[in-house]
């Protein structure tokens, strides 16, 4: 049976899919602990990135050669980019773009050095998976999140997205940041949906090895001057939920 990697880079965007597989098998392996175990009748290693690029290439290129990871799904938060996207809503990554990387004039804007591309694209099966699990999941916030979080929240009516998610060692914090990536994104005629901080790494170690990679993100925050409190309350409150319940429904 193939081995299925689920990974997040905070405790708590993978804490409530962890208790899932209570007798799962610890190995700790470069500061990581790696959970192996079944889930839902798939053979599945369940592993924290932590936070940043560089982290989430190293657990990636320890799963595929260590662990035999086959495909790799990616789930946590991100900062929500552009007045479309709301707190609570699910981006599905079609593909990835490191918005830290400028090799200019060397290279065009954003292209990665010697793979001749600026974008990493995810497995086009798994993605279209994940945004079903996701509508799934959206369908019904309360079941799963009661009805007081989802009027804290405000959420209720959120919608799946899929695209492009930028991601880079930078929590954005300020609505000028924002708005300045969206910015030089659109000066290469991209578009991006939404920030966060491992999700390219993984997708450019995935094509690398030629690994199947997909990614889902729930939006804590509008990456502006009150994403800090946002994400902490968010990661608190809705993401080890919102993550166990898509995981779920997607391999099922
Ligand atoms: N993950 C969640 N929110 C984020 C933000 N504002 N910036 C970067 N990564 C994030």
């Amino acid at each position: 049976m193939s081995k299925t990697a689920i990974v997040s880079a905070m405790h708590q965007e993978l804490s409530a899919l962890l208790a899932l597989m209570p007798s799962g098998r610890k190995t700790v392996h470069v500061g990581r602990e790696f959970w192996e175990g079944q889930l839902y009748g798939h053979q599945v290693v369940m592993v924290l990135s932590r936070l940043g690029k560089v982290a989430a290439a190293t657990t990636t290129t320890v799963l595929i050669e260590r662990f035999g990871a086959k495909r790799i799904v990616f789930t946590g938060l991100a900062g929500g980019l552009g007045a479309g996207i709301r707190v609570g809503d699910v981006v599905v990554a079609d593909a990835f773009i490191q918005h830290d990387m400028d090799v200019t004039p060397l290279y065009p804007r954003f292209e990665v050095p010697l793979y001749e591309r600026a974008s990493f694209s995810t497995d086009a099966g798994m993605t279209a998976q994940l945004v079903k699990a996701s509508r799934q999941v959206l369908a019904n916030p309360k079941a799963l999140l009661g009805s007081e979080a989802v009027e804290d929240f405000g959420l209720g009516d959120n919608r799946v997205h899929q695209g492009l998610i930028a991601s880079g060692d930078r929590f954005i914090g300020s609505a000028q940041d924002g708005h300045a990536i969206q910015k030089a994104l659109g000066a290469q005629g991209l578009d991006a949906l939404a920030v966060e901080m491992e999700g390219a790494a993984v997708a450019q170690v995935c094509y690398d090895y030629g690994v199947p990679f997909a990614a889902v993100r729930t939006i804590s925050d509008h990456a502006d001057h009150e994403a800090h409190v946002d994400f902490k309350r968010f990661l608190r409150c809705v993401a080890s939920r919102y993550s166990a319940a898509i995981m779920e429904k997607f391999l099922d």
